[in-house]
């Protein structure tokens, strides 16, 4: 990487992000895009290896977490094309046919891969599966996924209780059940869902509060058949269904873009427009907080593409104010706490999040971590036990800091680093490819 602004330095394996903003303050211009839904990536390939026929995705995320799908369902029977954002064919293998595989299972750092496939390999009765992950992974909770499927009769094992991979499966014929779950959790709501497409009657799951939908909307698009109460905020599957192949576009990551939301409106001078971005309203909490924090953001040409709502987000630069962040709105924005953060630092006044203890089995703490990174760059930031508290309209100087390998928490700290005096240095910045690979190009090229 060339520019001064923005420079990458591998240390012993590891990626040091080094950002030095000129004294003289910078802006960031630009027309962007950012790459591929984490979440509908992970279902396009699931589904796609679960129908019959053939699949097409386009504008796959080629992220390491939906190449730990890929691999999974490759090791299960599916034949996925190489990947790719142009056109990926997924040659289904049809429900309850996936096969054992003689090696282990790998969800790498994706609890999606992991909590989503566990639904899928507990309804296969007769065969036996073993799953992992990296050691992020295998220190999540994965009780919130195994106590449901253990009351529809699934065998599940692990360390603490059957709570923490590596875990063992074997296949089962399930029972439908009506799970109340205690948390709002897309994870949870979809692991059930896919376990019930292949068990006779009705499974249902009704959430505290909504969760994305992604789940719903392509297993609906692929032919299964659901009934959603909005009112209880309780979805159902009716089996035993059958899914047939579709053509799924991905739209861009509303996660990925919230990091340039936020540049754009803290940094003065800045106007950037991020294209072809998913605005379903499951996941636009970050929109809302913005919009309540005084930020200058407008929805162009808005459109509807594979059942997902997409538009193009233009922001400028605008003075924020301080918000609260609590309640209903949490699972709306759960992956995008990190980043808000870094907006409530440059807001005047004092942000309280709350309701947001699901942050501290994320990636990383990410309550936790975001306080001391922060803090270390001189922020004001007290950690409460299910949220933080931000003292805003301070500024922020140039430090040592750490992504705790959580990409999230990399992206966020560079954003924040751009708004300080002096350089700052992000260890293990790569882990930023988990979900965003061409971060730091992009970055790059805002920057100038
Ligand atoms: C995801 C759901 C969310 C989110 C994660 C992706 C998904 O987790 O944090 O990054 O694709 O279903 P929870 O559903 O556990 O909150």
């Amino acid at each position: 990487m060339s520019s001064s602004i923005v420079s990458l330095k591998s240390v012993e394996q590891q990626q040091e992000l080094i950002i030095t903003p000129p004294s003289s303050g910078l802006s960031l211009k630009g027309k962007i895009t950012v790459p591929g839904d984490k979440s509908i990536s992970h279902r396009a390939l699931m589904l796609g290896a679960l129908a019959a026929g053939e699949t097409v995705i386009k504008g796959l995320l080629l992220g390491e977490d939906p190449r730990s799908t890929a691999s999974c369902f490759r090791a299960l029977g599916a034949e996925i094309s190489e990947l790719n954002t142009e056109k990926i064919v997924v040659s289904g293998i049809g429900l309850g046919n996936l096969t054992e595989p003689a090696d282990v299972l790998d969800a790498g750092n994706s609890g999606t891969t992991l909590r989503l496939m566990l639904g899928l390999l507990a309804s296969h009765p007769g065969r036996f599966f073993t799953v992992t992950g990296d050691s992020s992974l295998r220190s999540r909770p994965m009780s919130r996924v195994v106590k449901p499927l253990q009351e529809m009769g699934a065998q599940i094992w692990g360390r603490k209780n059957n709570s923490l991979a590596p875990l063992a499966v074997s296949g089962q014929q399930l029972k439908p059940i009506h799970y109340h779950s205690p948390i709002a959790s897309a994870q949870v709501k979809s692991c059930i869902l896919l376990a019930g497409l292949s068990i006779d009657g009705k499974t249902t799951v009704t959430e505290p509060a909504l969760s994305r939908d992604h789940s719903e909307r392509m297993l609906k698009a692929f032919g299964a058949d659901l009934e959603i109460d909005p009112q209880t905020h309780s979805v159902s599957v009716i089996g035993p269904t059958r899914l047939s192949g579709q053509t799924v576009i991905v739209p861009g990551d509303i996660s990925s873009a919230a990091f340039w939301l936020v540049a754009g409106s803290i940094v003065p001078g800045s106007e950037l427009i991020i294209e072809n971005v998913g605005i379903n309203p499951t996941r636009t909490g970050i929109l809302d907080v913005l919009e309540m924090m005084g930020a200058d953001l407008t929805l162009l040409n808005q459109r509807e593409v594979t059942g997902e709502p997409v538009a193009d987000i233009q922001v400028q630069y605008s003075q924020l104010q301080a918000c609260t962040i609590s309640g209903d709105l949490i699972p709306r924005l759960i992956d995008e706490i990190p980043i808000l953060a870094v907006a409530a630092v440059f807001a005047q006044g004092t942000t309280v999040i709350r309701d947001a203890q699901e942050l501290r089995v994320k990636e990383s703490d990410r309550l936790a971590v975001m306080a001391s990174e922060l803090n270390r760059m001189g922020a004001k930031i007290t950690e409460l036990p299910d949220g933080l508290e931000i003292t805003g309209g301070g500024s922020l100087v140039g430090a040592q800091v750490d992504s705790y390998t959580d990409h999230r928490i990399a992206m966020s700290l560079a954003i924040a680093a751009l708004n300080a005096s002096y350089s700052t240095t992000i260890h293990r910045a790569q882990a930023a490819s988990i979900s965003y690979p061409e971060f730091f190009s992009t970055l790059q090229q805002v920057c100038q």
